[in-house]
Parts: structure tokens; sequence; C-alpha cells
């Protein structure tokens, strides 16, 4: 990967300074570690990843020289109510960079599942260490790019899609984390002006999930209902059978009523 390629397009203070690797554990693990001595939106990109880590403690497939692995580092006092916005501002940024790159229709499933076709093409997990009073978070960002269908491990084939699965086209790495970069940097700025408005607004447009009847892997229970709304915290609200309405905090959401395999 070319440092400088990157470099040219960044236009914001996301991804200012970078630091690249040719492989790492996790991009997440080493931007926990340089957060206490890195600035505001330094951002840690790898070409792959030994143990690339997703949500609920999943395997991330991070091969060489075909994805996108980065992970930004944010102190920009970002106080504790905005916390679980840092994930929904990550999809947003993501899908609307991919969208004008590709020119291909993302979409966000709750949480934070880039989707395509029904498929999902990336994912973000969001880290925090906490360092005196304040905090510092970690956004993780993996997306499927110049991936074939062929080379993911059986068990998510089905399930999964890149770029270049569905245009047939190569894409530049490089022109595409700068823009994702350049996307969150003005995302970020709408959430320290405390803009929820206008994050939710925006999220609910791009997802796919609200106003469907889902099956829920929460706490070890599983839980069918409809999905409702998402609270200011952006927590899922989950009408049961009954009419109650259940907070969801972190799980695994299937769509259900449709032919597809979206995961
Ligand atoms: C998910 O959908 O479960 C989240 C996947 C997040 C993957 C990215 S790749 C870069 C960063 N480093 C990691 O180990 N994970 C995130």
């Amino acid at each position: 990967m070319d440092i400088d390629r990157i470099k040219a397009g960044i236009k914001g203070t996301i991804g200012r300074e970078i630091y690249l690797y040719d492989i790492v554990d996790s991009t997440n693990t080493i931007a926990l570690q340089l957060s206490e001595n890195s600035s505001d939106g330094t951002v840690v990109i790898a070409d792959s990843q030994r143990k690339g880590r997703g949500r609920l403690g999943r395997r991330w497939f991070s091969p060489p020289g075909l994805n996108l692995y980065l992970s930004i580092i944010l102190k920009g006092g970002i106080n504790n109510k905005k916390l679980n916005l840092l994930t929904f501002i990550a999809s947003i940024a993501c899908a609307h960079a991919i969208r004008r790159f590709s020119g291909l229709n993302v979409s966000i499933k709750w949480p934070n599942d880039l989707i395509i076709s029904k498929k999902k093409l990336g994912g973000i997990l969001t880290e925090l260490k906490f360092n005196k009073d304040s905090f510092i978070a970690v956004v993780g960002i993996g997306i499927n790019v110049n991936i074939n269908i062929s080379e993911f491990p059986e068990e998510i084939r089905p399930i999964s899609t890149s770029l270049r699965n569905e245009t047939g086209k190569t894409y530049s790495r490089e022109d595409l984390i700068a823009e994702i970069l350049n996307e969150f940097d003005e995302w970020y700025s709408t959430l320290k002006k405390d803009d929820k408005d206008r994050i939710f607004n925006e999220w609910k447009r791009l997802n796919i999930t609200l106003g469907k009847k889902v099956k829920i892997l929460s706490e070890g229970k599983t839980l069918v209902g409809i999905a409702e709304d998402i609270d200011e915290n952006g927590f899922l609200l989950l009408k049961l059978q009954s009419c109650v309405i259940k907070k969801i905090i972190s799980g695994d959401v299937k769509l259900i009523n449709n032919q597809s395999f979206l995961p």
C-alpha cells in the first residue's frame, strides 16, 4: 500500500498522521497501544491482520493485498453519551464514501454492518481505553474490497461480499481509505457539535433494520420482534409479540421473512 497516495487524498484532521504496517495482529490493538501518545484522528492501517477481530468475539478474515483494515484513534473529548454514536458515524461515513466511490448501494444493518445485495461488505468495531478521567476510542473499520468470493472461508462465503464481487472491478484501496477518512472527518465534526438529529436522520435513511421483523441473539437469548426504532443512545428498541418494547444494547440481528442469506 502506498502511504503517499493515501496522504495526498486526505483533506481534514482524520488521517493527518498515519501508521502503515504490512502485518499486525489487529489494527485495533496497535491503535489502542499507540493511543496515549498519538493525536486525535491518528490512523493505523495494515495490509493484513493475523488476529483481526469482529464484534461478539468473532474473527475478522484479513488476508493480505486485498481488503481494507484500519483503526482511527479518537480522543477529542467525546463524552459518555456520545460514545455509542461513534459506531453510527463510522457506518454512515463508510456507506457514503463507498457509495460515492463505487456507485454501489450500501446500507447499514444495526448496529454496524455494511450491507450490499443482502450480504456483508464490512463492519465496524469500536473499542475504548479509559485514561484517567477521560477515554480514548478506537474505531476499527474492515471492508472487503478486492477479494474474490471464492477466497472467503467456506462458513462465511454465503453471507459475504466485496466491491469486486459486486462489480467485477479492482479498486484502489488507498483512494477508498482517503474517501472514508474524509467522510469520517465531517461526521466526527457533526458529533462534536452534538448534532445528534443529523446523525440519527442519516443513519435511519441508510438503515435496513427498522420496521422489519428480526431475530436477535442477545445475552444468550433469542428474541423475535419488530425493530421499532433506536433510542437517543443508538440502542435498538425491539417490539415483542406481547407489545412490550425491549431495549437491545448489543446483539446479533437477523432479518427474517425474506429469502436471503442476510447475516
Ligand atoms: C464486525 O462486523 O464484527 C466488525 C469487524 C471489524 C473489523 C475491523 S478490521 C480493522 C479493525 N481491526 C480489527 O481487528 N477489527 C477491526
